[in-house]
């Protein structure tokens, strides 16, 4: 790979007025490959979702999804280019997720990427897949530009950033120990509830009422960082007590219970933070801004306060490739060079 000719082809790209990024994502257990025009504009996004597969464990099996990761990039690939009426000679550069994420399942992106580009001698831009929820924005609202307050939870982070540009963030805060989405998965499955868990308790929590106290120290109030493993504990601890007794649990209140702890403790920090930074733009990113009871209350305090609240469309909330090629477009225009051969998955990264 010439990575000198690939940088000049990068240069060139950005002059273009119509810069097409072909991106795949593997870093967990959706198999994803999207075309995307300009940052802001789908040609087409197939996500190959393994849910089905790792339902049957409770959870994601790591070595499980590299395999099907294989059995169906080529696959999605094809699909992807195929629903934009599209070939390879359009496509003006490769965005690949490499990192944060399952190590296995990472790189079977990655090394598709690295043979599309070296056999297509096209650019390929490494893409931070954090970085790429918050840019599901960009794809869902097309006003959107940054500075702007992120609240990024997904099931391995959970933040609050000053988002600057669209490619230099601060971190405000994060938690300390468990990721909002991991807390949501957790104690959906100490209730024997399917996975995905934070679905399930969304779904149960719509029939239930927040009227159990799960006792739990909230030791940082006051700061802008979070801890869930508190909570996710006094609940599992519930949980187990009650059946040590022998009585019934009743799902539907546990689960509005813990929900609406979790997005209290969400939206009470983040609106903090948003006043400490006189902040009039809100932007959730990540799985966990798919649940309907959080989108509920920061619609209530967004017209309450008066601020701009930004979430993404359920179906971009999620992973999903077209969320990597808007970022990568930007990344682009921010300077990022050409990735080689050498490129490698990270399983964790800063952001
Ligand atoms: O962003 P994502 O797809 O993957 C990571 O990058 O981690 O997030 C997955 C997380 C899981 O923990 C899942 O339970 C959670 O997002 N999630 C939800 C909902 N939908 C997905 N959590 C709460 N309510 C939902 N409706
Ligand atoms: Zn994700």
């Amino acid at each position: 790979m010439d990575i000198d000719l690939m940088d000049k082809k990068l240069e060139e790209i950005k002059n273009k007025s119509s810069v097409k990024i072909l991106a795949i994502e593997s870093s967990c257990d959706e198999t994803s490959v999207a075309i995307v025009e300009n940052g802001r504009k789908v040609l087409s996004c197939v996500i190959d979702t393994q849910i089905e597969i790792h339902k049957r464990f409770g959870g994601v099996v790591p070595e499980v999804a590299s395999r099907n990761h294989i059995l169906a990039i080529d696959n999605v690939c094809n699909e992807a280019l195929k629903q934009a009426s599209l070939t390879f000679d359009d496509i003006d550069a490769i965005a690949v997720t490499y990192g944060a994420g399952l190590l296995g399942a990472l790189l079977v992106g990655v090394n598709y990427a690295k043979g599309l580009a070296y056999a297509l001698k096209k650019p390929l831009l490494a893409i931070n897949h954090i970085k790429g929820h918050i840019a599901s924005n960009y794809i869902s609202h097309n006003d959107l530009t940054p500075p702007f307050t992120c609240l990024l939870i997904s099931g391995g982070h959970t933040a609050i950033l000053d988002v600057q540009s669209y490619t230099n963030f601060t971190k405000i805060g994060s938690t300390v120990d468990d990721a909002v989405g991991e807390a949501f998965d957790k104690v959906a499955r100490v209730m024997g509830l399917c996975y995905p868990g934070g679905v399930s308790i969304d779904n149960y929590a719509k029939k239930g009422e927040p009227n159990i106290n799960f006792a739990h120290k909230n030791i940082l109030a006051g700061s802008y960082n979070f801890s869930f493993s508190g909570i996710k504990t006094a609940v599992i601890n519930y949980v187990h007590n009650k059946k040590q007794k022998g009585e019934d649990i009743n799902i539907p209140d546990i689960s509005a219970s813990f929900q609406s702890f979790v997005v209290n403790e969400l939206a009470s920090k983040t609106l903090k933070a948003m006043k400490a930074l006189n902040s009039k733009k809100l932007v959730v990113a990540g799985g966990v801004s798919a649940n309907s009871f959080l989108k509920k209350e920061l619609t209530k305090k967004s017209e309450e306060l008066g601020f701009k609240l930004f979430m993404p469309e359920l179906k971009y909330c999620t992973d999903n490739a077209a969320m990597i090629g808007s970022m990568a477009y930007y990344e682009l225009l921010g300077g990022m060079k050409s990735a080689d051969l050498s490129l490698t998955a990270k399983s964790t990264l800063p952001l």
